[in-house]
């Protein structure tokens, strides 16, 4: 069953960034690259999935504060809630060889976590296409998912899709975390 759920993720993402055309997927669809950030790893195994599945290059975006242990949650959950912004390494990667952009972060207090909020705040994406791809416990809610797009869109980015993967299932009635192997689906 998590094959064929993979397999089918990764065929849409194949269909959205070739605009309909898988065939025309390999001439036309131009190089990918998945810019990440992830602080526990969810984010990070979607993203080693995709990067074999979709043969694309993998960036990881570092957040320069330090977010480990209780006060880095707390920080991290509190700067989260008032929009602040963090330094980031790499600032401004060369993204000019890639015509299409997957920007994958896990949620944090209902928003993309401060380093990649931060990456497309001090980023252009003119020309691209971009897919978003989240980690959450709880499913984003559609207005959520809309001003994570706009964000992307004010810096140029045509945003084709968005994409998220659940770091939390219920079991008898119980909200149980995923392992990393669990969302670490192989296709
Ligand atoms: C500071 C902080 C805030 C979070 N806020 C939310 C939230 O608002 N909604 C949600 O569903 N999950 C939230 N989470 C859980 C993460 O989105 C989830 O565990 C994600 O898979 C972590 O990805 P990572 O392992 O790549 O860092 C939060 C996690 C942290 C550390």
């Amino acid at each position: 069953m998590k094959r064929i759920i993979v397999t089918i993720f990764i065929l849409i993402l194949f269909v959205v960034i070739s605009g309909g055309n898988v065939c025309a997927q390999e001439k036309d669809m131009g190089k990918t690259l998945i810019v990440y950030y992830s602080l526990s790893g969810n984010t990070l195994a979607g993203c080693e999935v995709l990067q074999k599945g979709l043969e694309a290059d993998l960036l990881e975006i570092r957040d320069l504060k330090n977010r480990s242990g209780k006060w880095g949650f707390l920080c991290a959950a509190f700067g989260s809630l008032f929009g602040r912004l963090t330094r980031i390494d790499p600032e401004n990667p060369d993204m000019s060889g890639y015509e299409n952009i997957i920007i994958a972060s896990p949620i944090w207090t209902g928003k993309l976590s401060i380093a990649i909020r931060t990456f497309i705040d001090r980023n252009r994406f003119d020309k691209k296409k971009v897919i978003l791809y989240t980690t959450t416990n709880a499913a984003e809610k559609e207005k959520y998912k809309e001003k994570n797009r706009n964000l992307v869109r004010e810096k140029g980015g045509e945003v084709v899709g968005y994409f998220q993967i659940l770091a939390r299932k219920i079991v008898d009635d119980e909200k149980i975390l995923r392992t990393i192997d669990e969302i670490r689906l192989r296709p």
